[in-house]
């Protein structure tokens, strides 16, 4: 078992741990007295995980409820959020009270938004389940749901009072899910630790989630509200969640980060803006790992949706630029040259 303790204003730990599902109650009692914990899952999570987490919470005295919404990236919008937030207040949920986000990143993301939101703000622990929300989505407060024109667009900074990660529970994940995290594990390499790559080859998980959670850590305790360097942990993403989006979420969004990566650090280089190439390599391994590297969308699209970027300020995009393999710098553009920029990284 590891333990982090990530100090942002409000502090708490990371648990990261095999075989720890059942001793969630015992981990969560050392930073929540007993009071109502209402578990918020997924369809899929909620059949295989959600009884053993109940079970163990209640043997540490707590009182548990249940919300359950139909798994998928779907489901990351006003009307889950809006039925959420309904059942909570039904249930009676005071600020004592708190909220328990069992499941991968969507879970993660609308229990969090709720959270943060209901009655203004009561305690959530985060529960990830899959590689993508264990190394990433669990880990420094992001919240939100998506809207009609873009993901992501609204949502609120909330930390966790705990982040309780069991990653012996990747093992019922499909392998298509399994995926989704290592595209987000290579970008956490390509911005901060070229070493990391062999281990995410071999999928030594355990190595994995810790230097990515001990990265994103730091990261976020210098610039919790991403105002600058945490903008670097978005590598990929603004083409990413153009394509997830035009998709209709049929590309899940660690294969369309996977994409983004190499459209952005191509993209880098040509315009000048990137010393070195490290789209050849970066698009090696994940064609080695079985990712479909394709980009069905025109430019066009593409730059249409990232026109809804929250890393846009005035007519200016802050982009992720590679300086090497394992280092990243953040860089302005004008909305103009975005244009230009994705046309590049999408041209062969
Ligand atoms: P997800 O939550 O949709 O989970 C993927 C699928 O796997 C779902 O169908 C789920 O029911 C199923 N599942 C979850 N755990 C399982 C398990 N252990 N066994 C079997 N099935 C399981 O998707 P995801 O990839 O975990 O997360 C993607 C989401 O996370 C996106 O919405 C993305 O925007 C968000 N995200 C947020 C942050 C953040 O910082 N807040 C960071 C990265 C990604
Ligand atoms: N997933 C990017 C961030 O948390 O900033």
């Amino acid at each position: 078992m590891k333990k982090f303790a990530v100090s942002t204003a409000r502090p708490y730990d990371i648990i990261i741990g095999k075989n720890i599902l059942e001793k969630a109650g015992a981990y969560i009692n050392t930073c929540l007295p007993p009071c109502r914990l209402c578990i918020i899952t997924d369809s899929t999570v909620n059949s295989i995980y959600a009884q053993v987490v109940m079970t163990s919470l209640m043997e540490h005295g707590y009182q548990t409820s249940k919300i359950v919404f139909p798994a998928g990236e779907h489901s990351k919008n006003l009307t889950t959020y809006s039925n959420i937030l309904e059942a909570m207040a039904d249930e009676g949920l005071t600020r004592s009270d708190a909220v328990v986000a069992l499941g991968g990143g969507v879970v993660g993301d609308l229990a969090g938004f709720a959270a943060a939101t209901y009655m203004r703000g009561i305690p959530y622990i985060q529960i990830p389940t899959t590689y993508m929300a264990a190394i990433d989505a669990s880990v420094g407060g992001k919240t939100g749901i998506n809207l009609l024109c873009g993901k992501n667009l609204a949502g609120a900074f909330w930390q966790p009072s705990m982040v309780f990660c069991d990653y012996h529970t990747f093992d019922s994940l499909p392998p298509a899910k399994l995926m989704d995290g290592i595209a987000e594990a290579v970008k956490c390499a390509a911005v901060s630790e070229e070493s990391l790559l062999p281990h995410i080859r071999k999928k030594d998980y355990e190595y994995v989630i810790e230097r990515c959670v001990s990265i994103k850590k730091s990261i976020v305790e210098a610039d919790e509200r991403d105002t600058g360097l945490r903008q670097i942990l978005n590598f990929g993403h603004t083409v990413g969640h153009g394509i997830e989006k035009l998709s209709s979420f049929s590309v899940s969004h660690g294969q369309a980060v996977a994409k983004g990566l190499i459209v952005e650090a191509r993209a880098a280089y040509r315009f000048g803006l990137a010393p070195v190439d490290i789209a050849s390599p970066l698009q090696d391994i994940l064609a080695e790992m079985g990712f479909d590297l394709s980009v069905d969308y025109s430019p066009e699209e593409i730059y249409q949706y990232a026109l809804m970027d929250k890393k846009i300020m005035g007519d200016r995009i802050t982009m992720v630029i590679p300086e090497s393999l394992g280092k990243c710098r953040l860089h302005k553009i004008s909305l103009s040259e975005l244009q230009k920029f994705i046309r590049l990284g999408m041209k062969e």
